[in-house]
């Protein structure tokens, strides 16, 4: 067991003690931002004086042949060593001696991987905000395509008002603005570098705490309490909330997609390359990777509820409770990342069914709204109007009829306002395109928000 402690200790830890303790078997994902970390330590450690050039030398140049070697899969991270740390820290020594056991002056396991959690945070966010983008491009087309595709919308999972699917899929489109936003803003507050921060009350070495943060990428400079710097990982309780809310949206997605798919609403088909078959029924195409996206948000719930019940009663400043940290945010952010990827090809392979669409649209008096509006333009008070229209109806059910069909003779069964136009009034075509304020599904409306999407993913319409 190769170890950065033991002086002080008489015996050796305990086998499964060990293994309970270590973190090597989920830290050694951090390798690419540790040895970040510690080439921007020894620099700065070479700049101020506090080792010397030749150590300095030895050092990067060592990390850099570690880091090469493992991408040539010449050595690997074995589960020896306490932690993705330690792993470094003794194979350098191995390799350089003497000099490899400076690489840690004024620095402490606790802002050491305080930093790395950072640099991987920054990552994932770059990595998620792409994705979304991805997403966004495909629904964006998707837009592009169905500004005059008609479809229910729906409150209470009831018919209520025909909107087209653009306009739905708009919503979306809305959500993964909101969602990148969040992931910016974890990552707005993940700028101030915590190296330097030492176990927890610094270091007496004069440390370039600036120039570190710099070469880092860290644009607000050094944090400013080291033993908050050491403590602190509300961001990736945040990162896990934003994580949370994107699987949410995929969940609720996923949700509709299975329902459109089902055989008795029909609205749209998945690809042949998004659906698995089953064992035993040879009819079966089952909508899985919906389905897996919607059951996968459980897991990256978990990890947010778990992280922040891990961080409720730690005292400050380190304490190893926090270690508990890692698995929950990467499966989380594997997971998300996977889930969004996969929704972008699901989502431009799918066939909408637009016929069936339009035909569901146009049952269940979508239009009943807007011929009570009819009667409120023609000066009969809305709640009137609400009463006339909602027997009307019912006369529909019972003559198996929608609005459309009745004739100027059953519409003046209840009101003797109405007239020809009341036909026009209520057509599929006249319910959508009429409703240009904006937000609205009217073509005039949805081309001036494409035009809004288009400039925000910096794209030609
Ligand atoms: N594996 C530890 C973690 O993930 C690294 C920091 C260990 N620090 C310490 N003082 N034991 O949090």
């Amino acid at each position: 067991m190769a170890k950065l402690w033991g002086g002080r200790f008489e015996a050796a830890t305990d086998k499964d003690a060990f293994e309970f303790n270590a973190s090597i078997g989920f830290d050694k994902r951090l390798i690419e931002e540790d040895i970040e970390g510690s080439l921007a330590h020894a620099k700065m450690l070479v700049r101020t004086g506090i080792i010397s050039a030749e150590d300095g030398d030895l050092i990067i140049n060592g990390l850099n042949d570690i880091f090469k070697d493992l991408k040539d899969g010449k050595i690997a991270i074995g589960d020896e060593y306490e932690d993705v740390h330690s792993f470094v820290e003794s194979v350098l020594t191995e390799r350089i001696g003497d000099a490899g056991k400076r690489l840690h002056t004024g620095r402490s396991r606790n802002d050491q991987v305080a930093l790395d959690m950072k640099l991987y945070t920054r990552k994932a966010v770059s990595k998620l905000d792409q994705s979304l983008r991805v997403l966004q491009e495909a629904l964006f087309n998707l837009m592009k395509d169905n500004l005059d595709t008609f479809m229910p919308g729906f409150t209470h999972l009831q018919k209520a008002q025909s909107v087209t699917v653009a306009h739905h899929l708009g919503a979306y489109f809305e959500m993964f603005i909101r969602d990148r936003e969040r992931l910016n803003g974890v990552e707005e507050r993940i700028s101030y570098c915590p190296l330097g921060a030492g176990a927890l009350a610094g270091t007496t070495y004069p440390l370039d705490r600036e120039w570190v943060a710099e070469e880092l990428g860290f644009k607000c400079g050094p944090t400013r309490n080291s033993m908050d710097s050491v403590s602190d990982r509300d961001y990736l309780i945040e990162l896990l909330g934003a994580l949370a809310i994107i699987m949410m949206h995929l969940s609720r997605f996923s949700e509709e997609i299975i329902l459109w798919n089902s055989n008795d609403y029909g609205f749209v088909e998945l690809s042949d390359r998004y659906s698995t078959g089953s064992s035993i029924m040879p009819q079966k195409k089952n909508p899985d990777i919906a389905e897996l996206v919607r059951g996968k948000t459980g897991r990256v719930y978990g990890a947010l509820m778990g992280l922040l019940t891990v961080f409720k009663g730690i005292p400050l400043a380190y304490d190893k409770d926090m270690q508990e940290d890692k698995e929950g945010v990467f499966d989380a952010v594997d997971t998300c990342l996977s889930s969004v990827k996969l929704f972008a090809g699901m989502l431009s392979t799918m066939r909408f069914n637009n016929e069936v669409m339009e035909k569901s649209a146009r049952a269940g008096f979508t239009n009943a709204t807007d011929a009570a509006d009819y009667l409120v333009k023609k000066g009969v008070p809305f709640r009137d109007a609400h009463g006339i229209i909602g027997r009307l109806v019912l006369y529909c059910i019972s003559e198996g009829k929608a609005l459309d069909d009745l004739s100027l003779d059953e519409w003046h069964r209840e009101s003797p306002v109405f007239e020809d136009d009341i036909y026009e009034a209520i057509s599929l075509k006249t319910c959508v395109e009429k409703r240009v304020t904006m937000g609205a599904p009217g073509r005039a409306s949805m081309e001036k928000c494409l035009g809004y999407y288009a400039e925000y993913l910096g794209i030609n319409k």
